[in-house]
This record gives structure tokens, C-alpha cells and sequence, in this order.
């Protein structure tokens, strides 16, 4: 199993799913942080974890250029797992959405379930702004990920490289 899992994160709530899908994974696997290495390679991967908090609904911009930026017809799986802020589906669906509709222009292999999970919401003022009757819900946020988030990802984890392998 050679496995590259990507993410970006502001506030440390994508690294901590990041870090236990990359514990799960057994054989040669490397960890990258995109604000630090933009373009890690990408030869003779069988799965690439690409890992982004949900910003304005929509993957973080670095992540979706990582996914635009690769070639088409690429060998390894694509797995996306995002943290989002809001539970409403409305305010993060966006982004598996916009996945799946670069995969499919790519003719990339997506596995075929994403992975969400809340991420302590460090923006709950602009939300109010906006969607001040969502406040309470992002306010539920605080305690995530929580443990239990972290072994769904490492579920989800195992999932996919059963896939493959
Ligand atoms: C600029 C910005 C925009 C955000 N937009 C959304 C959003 O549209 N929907 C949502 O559910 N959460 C949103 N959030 C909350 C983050 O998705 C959430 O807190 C996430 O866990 C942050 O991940 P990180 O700590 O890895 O950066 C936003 C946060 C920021 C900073």
C-alpha cells in the first residue's frame, strides 16, 4: 500500500483526521500539509486522502486546485474527508459535491463515500452575520473532533484501503 494523505488546515481540526487516517494506514504512506509543500508527488500512489475544511460551503481553494492540478486518468483512488462547521447539510455538501464534479471531469477515481465531521467553527461572528439563526448549531461545534470522529475517520480509513486491496 503506497498512500499519500494531503490536507489543508487553518485551525487544526482537518490535521487531527488527517493524522489518524495516516495512522491507520499500514505500508509506505507520507503525510503532507499543503500550506507547507503544495505539490507533493504523486508517482505510484494507490490512494491519495485529500483532506479540507469546508470554507464558504465549497472545498478551501488550496485543496481544490491540489484535485484540479492533478492528471487525468490517475491511477490511485482519491478519497476526500472534509470538517465542517454548521451540521446543516446545506452548509457543507457543497464541497463533496464540487469533488465529485472534478473527478468526474478528471476521469479521477473517487472513492465512492466522503467523509464529514464537525471542527470547533472559529468564524461563528461572520456566520451571525449571515445565518444568524445557525449560530446555535455551529456553536455545536466546540467539542469537535471529538474522539468519536476520530475513529469514524479511521473507519473510514480501513474502508478504503479495503477497496483496494
Ligand atoms: C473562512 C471560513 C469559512 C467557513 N465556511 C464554512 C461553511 O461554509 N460551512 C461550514 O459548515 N463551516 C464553515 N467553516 C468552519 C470550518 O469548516 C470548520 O471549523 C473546520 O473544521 C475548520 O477546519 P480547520 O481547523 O482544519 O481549518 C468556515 C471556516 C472558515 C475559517
Amino acid at each position: 500500500m503506497r498512500a499519500l494523505v494531503v490536507y489543508f488546515s487553518k485551525t487544526g481540526n482537518t490535521k487531527k483526521i488527517a493524522q489518524a487516517i495516516h495512522e491507520t494506514i499500514e505500508g509506505e504512506k507520507q503525510l503532507v500539509d499543503l500550506s507547507e509543500q503544495n505539490s507533493p508527488s504523486i508517482e505510484n500512489l494507490d490512494v491519495i486522502f485529500l483532506g479540507s475544511p469546508v470554507w464558504f460551503m465549497k472545498l478551501q481553494k488550496t485543496c481544490k486546485k491540489f484535485l484540479e492540478d492533478l492528471p487525468n486518468g490517475l491511477e490511485a483512488t482519491i478519497a476526500v474527508f472534509t470538517t465542517h462547521g454548521v451540521p446543516i447539510p446545506e452548509h457543507y455538501e457543497g464541497a463533496f459535491k464540487q469533488a465529485r464534479k472534478i473527478c468526474k471531469k478528471k476521469n479521477l477515481k473517487l472513492f465512492n463515500q466522503l467523509f464529514t465531521c464537525q471542527g470547533k467553527h472559529e468564524m461563528i461572528p461572520e456566520l451571525a452575520k449571515i445565518f444568524p439563526d445557525r449560530v446555535e448549531a455551529a456553536k455545536t461545534s466546540d467539542t469537535h473532533p471529538d474522539d468519536e470522529d476520530l475513529e469514524n475517520a479511521r473507519i473510514f480509513a480501513i474502508k478504503v484501503i479495503k477497496s483496494i486491496s
